[in-house]
């Protein structure tokens, strides 16, 4: 049985308690980007459409341009248009930035720009990457069952610093051209994004573990111990451990299953993520949550644009279906519908529809085939 609203416990003069559901008004911006982006974003919008109309609740829709698409038509990959309506919204869903078009080095631009500015603008500063395979598809990892089976990560990656926004530049040496790439962070920066991290975690297994190169890098020993403090000044009931970034990419693989919440920074967070990707056998299928501490969270497939399948009408939709559930979760507060969809992308999965990336060779559905199956999995 499916619930839909928020349950609000009500508690009584006399202790009794009492549900009551509400509709709820959210305005969504929706920036579907380059590649393969319109086409999943498409498919996650319906799944919107449906259960905000089968829960009662009233979404208003705006979409914006941003990426390789905007740097072709404005000049820049964040047009303040796009980012004046995801200000003024309450959460917004992305598709995907990129392409090779725009991938010039010289260029003075490039769309990943846009995605990156967004997340700056709107300080998201946490980013929340859940890795746990579904059970029908076991089989489509490239690891072997009794690795997978069980496996359930949720990696939290700083996202507005680190190495991405430092300082950044080339200058000419008598010895050739140089380039340089700043890494820093700051106590607060770390204390904030391992706090969401420890909070996490004591809502699931109660364990975190924080990943970073202190043996080599500056940054990391701060990290390592700003991270320390925090947890034993606010969290001592968690059970937390340190791990070095190259030994979590081996970890990540040979026992994932020894793994609850991961909190690391902005770099290393983008490649064990892409990493832990391949547990549950596709990239296409993983969402991904971008919070700040208050204003509109941007939800996204951890996937790319996909430019090589672009406009076939092939890609995965789920990754994106499911970033519209964790919208639902996390900006809406509608717990019941977001389990409401990743329950139908389930029977979905259950029922053996799969499209090209996940199908192993087998017969596979297209992207609004695979959105028609959801959409009937959340009528049904
Ligand atoms: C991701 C992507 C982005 C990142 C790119 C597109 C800028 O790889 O969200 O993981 O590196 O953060
Ligand atoms: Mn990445």
């Amino acid at each position: 049985m499916f619930f839909c609203g928020i349950w609000a416990i009500l508690r009584s003069s006399t202790g009794e308690y009492a549900k009551a559901t509400q509709t709820v008004q959210a305005r969504l911006t929706l920036l579907p980007g380059d590649g393969i982006g319109p086409e999943i974003v498409a498919q996650a919008e319906r799944v919107l459409r449906t259960v905000a109309e089968r829960c009662g609740h009233e979404f208003s829709y705006t979409s914006g341009p941003i990426g390789g698409n905007a740097i072709d038509d404005f000049g820049t990959p964040l047009p303040d248009d796009t980012l004046a309506a995801c200000r003024d919204s309450d959460a917004i869903l992305l598709g995907a930035v990129g392409g090779p078009k725009w991938d010039d080095p010289n260029a003075k631009t490039r769309p990943e720009i846009g995605l990156l500015s967004l997340r700056k603008e709107l300080q998201l500063f946490a980013n929340l990457r859940p890795v746990a395979p579904r059970p029908q598809l076991l089989d489509a990892s490239p690891l072997k069952r009794e690795i997978v089976e069980g496996v359930d990560i949720l990696f939290v990656r700083e996202l507005t610093g680190g190495i991405y926004f430092g300082e950044s530049g080339r200058r000419e040496l008598d010895e050739g051209e140089e380039a340089y790439n700043e890494m820093k962070y700051s106590t607060p920066e770390i204390a904030r994004v391992v706090r969401v991290a420890a909070e996490a975690a004591r809502g699931r297994g109660g364990r975190l573990t924080s990943v970073d190169k202190a043996n080599v890098l500056e940054v990391s020993r701060l990290w390592r111990s700003v991270a320390a403090d925090v947890v034993a000044n606010e969290f001592s009931d968690l059970q937390y451990d340190v791990v070095l970034v190259d030994a979590m990419a081996m970890h990540l693989i040979s026992r994932p299953r020894d793994f609850d919440v991961v909190v690391t920074g902005n770099m290393f967070g983008d490649i064990l993520t892409d990493e832990a990707s391949m547990l549950p056998g596709s990239l296409g299928l993983l969402p991904s949550a971008s919070l700040g501490e208050s204003g509109p969270g941007l939800y996204e497939p951890i996937h790319g644009s996909a430019p090589d399948i672009a406009g076939k009408g092939i890609a995965n939709p789920l990754a994106t279906i499911l970033a519209s559930a964790m919208l639902l979760r996390h900006s809406l507060q509608l717990e019941d519908e977001a389990v409401l969809i990743e329950s139908a992308v389930d029977a979905v999965l259950e029922s053996g529809a799969r499209t090209a990336d996940i199908a192993a060779g087998g017969p596979s559905i297209g992207t609004a085939e695979m959105g028609d199956r959801v959409i009937a999995a959340l009528q049904a």
